[in-house]
């Protein structure tokens, strides 16, 4: 279960979130992990350290080091204590113009360096209505296979995020979502990768009111969580949701 915190926080409000987080008992039997902004990955590692819940980041450069004003490269990541990177989310494809060739450079960066990938895909409500979700979804996956190759891509772990359940309070069903994880643990498993392996997780409005009804899918593996990882009593019992399963 992963918490993208987005472009939300700050150091007072962050330092009893992160607080609540450590002293949650399910974070052994389930990988937990946080995504608060750049600014706040030392705070999160600082306040988590010696607890099961890991620190991740929303974004890496494409680029290694260099002149490249306002980047952040995935070596500062790992140098912060990060072990993980969500990449080509759809705000960073929608808003900052991500492109699949950017996307597929980044996870291969992230898996050359030692960080998790976390690679996000999914379609609009107009894709999803003409029919093109799933072409959509495999032209994504496929764009980072074409780079990254078969044998490293079972250490992606991918999201499905439809982007018209973002933030909207409308989630897909799980029998949606169960369709298109199903469908994009099948499309890796044709393309060579060890698809078994690969954490295959559900994101867009997941609540602890629904976060039980996806997890018992069998090819939901897990949640990225945008607006309820704000909250410590949401978060929690989503996190709580999926140790129980
Ligand atoms: P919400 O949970 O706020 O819909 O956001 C989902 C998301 O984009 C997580 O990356």
């Amino acid at each position: 279960v992963i918490g993208n915190w987005k472009m939300n926080g700050c150091l007072e409000r962050n330092a009893s979130l992160l607080a609540e987080l450590r002293s949650m008992s399910c974070a052994d039997r389930v990988d937990v992990v946080v995504c608060p902004p750049f600014p706040f990955i030392s705070q999160a590692k600082d306040v988590l350290s010696g607890s099961a819940v890991s620190v991740g980041a929303q974004n890496l450069s494409s680029f290694k080091d260099g002149a490249y004003t306002g980047e952040v490269s995935g070596s500062m990541l790992l140098d912060l204590g990060c072990s993980w990177v969500i990449v080509g989310h759809s705000e960073r494809r929608s808003v900052f113009g991500e492109t699949d060739h950017v996307v597929a450079t980044k996870v291969a960066l992230a898996l050359e360096l030692g960080l998790k990938p976390i690679l996000c895909v999914g379609e609009t409500l107009a894709q999803r209505e003409a029919g093109e979700a799933e072409a959509v979804v495999q032209a994504q996956l496929d764009g980072v296979l074409a780079v990254v190759g078969a044998a490293l891509a079972s250490d992606i772990v991918v999201a499905y995020e439809p982007v018209w359940a973002i933030g909207t309070g409308r989630t897909a069903t799980p029998d949606q979502a169960e369709v298109m994880h199903a469908f994009i643990r099948a499309h890796l498993e044709r393309s060579g990768v060890a698809a078994q392996k690969v954490k295959i997780l559900y994101g867009g409005s997941v609540t602890a009111a629904n976060a039980s009804l996806l997890f018992v899918k069998p090819d939901i593996d897990g949640a990225l969580v945008g607006g309820a990882s704000l909250v410590a009593e949401s978060f929690s019992l989503i996190c709580a949701a999926a140790a129980a399963i």
